[in-house]
């Protein structure tokens, strides 16, 4: 088989630039390793910036999404059990759009299948070839049969255990890393939400967040220690521990019920340079990760399609390479600032088990400093509902 533009991995930033490539009448072919149901019951990120939101609507994905996501203009912080807000609107003229990662990749596949694209799943040993030449091509087996698809370029969009980084020689890639002490237990419930806003919570016992996905279905997370298994919490002792965490007020508000899915996430940062070598261009968390407090992670696998997007078309129409020549570059620039940000908020809002009572009073100071300087509130919130593309 021969495809314009060949992308390993069928996750939200591998469909999201299929999709618009299509649309550009760029023709691409997309592997995925898993059955496209599991690749659907996936829970993660639920908070889109505005330029996810305006990258959607630009492919044609916006429709569902304006009728069942939700508009939230502000944030909530919480510190010692007390609440305070951040207007975005008010701070930078801007919201943020609270629809599930979930419901993004059911449009995205929806949209994959009414323009006829080709998505191959349970794509084994998926293994790009030629990728410093002008002919790459990525061969994969499915049902025992080995298959090849000739190509211009490779993308890999296959998520941060993919085999795309692998594929950039050792002294090439350059690495940055931090893997944080603790984890996030996240659980889903057939809930109201305890709040029409997100609360962020900073306490003693570690940190909590309360989201949501719709008007009966509530996201929940608490810091836990890597240690931990999922199995190992009944749900009464996750609803427990978190209204510990969260304000008095929310907690005596808050409606408990079963979960309909419990997991752990353990938390890093993580940078991969250069995110191109030859004809392989990596995208979304290939070749970066960011702790999830903040919600940049989906958001920032979308920047970098917006950015692959612009070179690739530019490239097809015009014969003009500088957009994939400056690509690296260009995502990098802007991976940096959101993995600063993601940092520090997780910095800011957890408890690390080697925290002194210094480290306490630092992470006290920031989020006073936070409630009373509008400064303050507007470079978070100007981080928070995303940085210019
Ligand atoms: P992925 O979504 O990882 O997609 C990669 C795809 O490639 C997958 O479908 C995978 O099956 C496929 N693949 C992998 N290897 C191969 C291969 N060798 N061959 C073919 N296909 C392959 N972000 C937030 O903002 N908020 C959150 O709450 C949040 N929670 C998360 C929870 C978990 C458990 C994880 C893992 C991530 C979470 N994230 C969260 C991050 C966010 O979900 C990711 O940033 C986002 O999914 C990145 O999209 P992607 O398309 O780049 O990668
Ligand atoms: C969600 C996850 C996040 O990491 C975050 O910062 C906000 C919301 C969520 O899953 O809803």
């Amino acid at each position: 088989m021969r495809t314009q533009v060949c992308i390993i991995g069928g996750g939200p930033s591998g469909l999201l630039l299929a999709q618009l490539l299509h649309r550009d009448g760029i023709d691409s072919v997309i592997l995925e390793r898993r059955e496209r149901a599991h690749v659907l019951g996936r829970i993660r990120a639920g908070v889109l910036e505005q330029g996810s939101v305006d990258l959607l609507r630009r492919a044609s994905l916006g429709e569902r999404m304006e009728r069942e996501g939700f508009h939230h203009s502000g944030t909530y912080l919480a510190a010692a059990n007390r609440g305070f807000r951040i207007d975005f609107e008010a701070r930078v003229g801007k919201s943020v759009m609270v629809y599930g990662q979930t419901e993004v990749t059911r449009d995205l596949y929806a949209a994959r299948d009414a323009a006829g694209g080709i998505v191959i799943d349970r794509a084994e040993r998926v293994t790009p070839w030629g990728l410093d030449s002008n002919a790459p091509s990525v061969t994969y087996v499915r049902d025992g049969r080995e298959h090849r698809v000739a190509c211009d370029f490779v993308i890999g969009c296959d998520g941060f255990h993919g085999v795309s980084r692998t594929c950039i020689p050792k002294d090439v890639l350059r690495e940055f890393e931090r893997v944080y002490p603790f984890g996030w237990l996240g659980v889903l419930s057939e809930t109201p939400p305890v709040s029409h806003e997100l609360i962020y919570a900073n306490h003693p016992r570690g940190f909590a967040l309360c989201s949501m996905r719709n008007d009966n279905l509530s996201r929940y997370y608490v810091q836990v220690q890597l240690s931990d298994r999922a199995e190992g919490w009944t749900d009464a002792a996750f609803w427990d521990e978190l209204k510990r965490r969260i304000p008095e007020d929310a907690a005596d508000r808050l409606i408990t019920g079963p979960s309909i899915e419990k997991s752990i996430a353990p938390l890093r940062s993580y940078v991969a340079e250069p995110m191109r070598w030859g004809r392989l261009f990596l995208v979304g968390d290939a070749a970066h990760i960011v702790p999830p407090t903040g919600a940049k992670g989906l958001n920032l696998a979308f920047s970098d399609v917006h950015y692959l997007h612009a070179g690739l078309a530019a490239h097809y129409r015009d014969g003009d390479d500088d957009g994939i020549d400056r690509y690296s570059h260009r995502a990098l620039a802007r991976v940096w600032k959101c993995e600063r940000f993601s940092w520090s908020m997780t910095t800011m809002l957890h408890r690390f088990p080697d925290q002194s009572p210094f480290d306490q009073r630092m992470q006290e100071s920031e989020l006073a400093w936070l409630e009373t300087s509008v400064a303050a509130q507007t470079a978070l919130a100007e981080n928070y509902v995303g940085l210019p593309y």
